[in-house]
């Protein structure tokens, strides 16, 4: 039979109770992530965007002009992006929790007639990301 000392029972207790202090404390600090991607070609041009983490397709969806695709999430997933329309296509990682060139919890993406723009959500301030790529035909 095995037996604790009391302070082997007392080290335990504390470890535990550590423990569930981390987990309430991650649950509180544990961010939502937003992501939101806005047409902004120009009146009636469509934009199709398809968006995917490892796990989770988003699924192909058309928006308007000036219409916002925007989702949430609580893991720090990878998500990648093909976004394209009548003249150009791109791909790029909407969200990247390891991502050199960014950090955002708040990302926010406008498509334009020149490029995909990275944008601070809170300030608007916007930077070209991908330069648009000729749309590859469908059909072979
Ligand atoms: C699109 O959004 C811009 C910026 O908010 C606005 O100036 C413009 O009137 C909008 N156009 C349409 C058709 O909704």
């Amino acid at each position: 039979m095995i037996r604790f000392s009391s302070s082997k029972l007392g080290m335990m207790v504390s470890f535990i109770l550590i423990l569930m202090w981390f987990c309430e404390l991650s649950s509180i600090v544990g961010a939502t992530n937003h992501v939101r991607i806005t047409n902004q070609l120009s009146e009636g041009m469509d934009l199709t965007i398809h968006c995917k983490s490892k796990d989770n397709d988003l699924g192909v969806h058309q928006l308007a002009y000036n219409a916002s695709f925007p989702w949430s999430f609580d893991d720090n997933a990878l998500y990648n992006c093909h976004v394209e329309w009548l003249h150009g296509q791109t791909d790029f990682d909407a969200f990247d929790a390891s991502g050199e060139q960014y950090r955002c919890s708040d990302c926010c993406w406008a498509a334009r007639i020149d490029a995909l723009y990275y944008v601070v959500c809170e300030t608007g301030e916007s930077n070209t990301w991908n330069k648009w790529t000729p749309r590859r035909t469908l059909s072979r």
